[in-house]
């Protein structure tokens, strides 16, 4: 029997990379369900200690995660001990869903509808994440090879867009976790003053390949 998800599909893939998908899509979901778009948050939490152990506050680092969704994602990481959570998604819908669910249990995490392209946000985080987001940005039909201006245009601004309200010390980082490779996605991370890049793959032992992204702040040096 398909799964709610599977019966809730877009018409066309360029279907996820519209808001009005999403927002009908969490509607009919509804508030009870979460679904997790790859690398489900058991698997990525061993990250987490080398991702914040950099920052002086430790698992108290300010941690965004960009187009949430009905992940549980935040909830895991929130009762693994990193409470200073801001959760945001352009969904209405799904913003209030996770609101319902986790706002009397998990008060100190906060879920707010944004786009990740208009972050509202000053420099003020110590860790930006990404699982899956970007990717919905790229399903433009056409050759992958060369996605539209428009496309790139967007997917840059959402990176410029999650460094600008990372502080600028020591220990910072923006993380995409992605089952896009690295020919088609690096070009939005490489050359970016200030931050140093790496990439390698991810994933449990007996599953698919995905890839990890990451950009973390080093001293300039003039
Ligand atoms: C493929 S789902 C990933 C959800 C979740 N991060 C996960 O890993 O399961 C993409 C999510 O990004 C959200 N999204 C896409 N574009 C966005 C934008 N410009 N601003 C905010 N949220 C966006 C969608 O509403 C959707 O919840």
């Amino acid at each position: 029997m398909p799964s709610k998800a599977e019966e809730n599909l877009p018409a066309t893939n360029e279907g996820y990379g519209t808001r009005e998908y999403w927002e009908q899509r969490y509607t009919v979901e509804g508030v009870g369900h979460d679904f997790d778009w790859f690398l489900k948050p058991d698997y990525l939490l061993q990250f987490f200690d080398g991702l914040t152990k950099d920052i002086d506050v430790g698992k108290d680092a300010r941690i965004l995660i960009l187009g949430c969704g009905n992940s549980s994602l935040g909830e895991a990481l929130y009762d693994a001990g990193w409470r200073n959570l801001v959760n945001i998604d352009y969904s209405k819908a799904v913003i209030e869903q996770m609101i319902e669910r986790h706002g009397e249990t998990r008060p100190q995490m906060k879920w707010l509808e944004m786009d990740v392209l208009d972050l509202k946000f000053e420099q003020e985080f110590d860790l930006v994440v990404d699982k899956a987001t970007m990717d919905a940005m790229l399903t433009t039909k056409g050759d992958p090879w060369n996605p539209p201006q428009k496309d790139i245009d967007m997917c840059t601004k959402e990176v410029d867009e999650g460094l600008r309200v990372l502080r600028k010390q020591l220990g910072s980082k923006f993380v995409y976790w992605s089952f896009g490779q690295p020919h088609f996605r690096k070009r939005f991370f490489i050359n970016r003053a200030g931050w140093k890049y790496s990439q390698k793959s991810v994933g449990p032992e007996d599953g698919f390949e995905y890839f990890q992204y990451l950009l973390e702040w080093e001293e300039v040096v003039a």
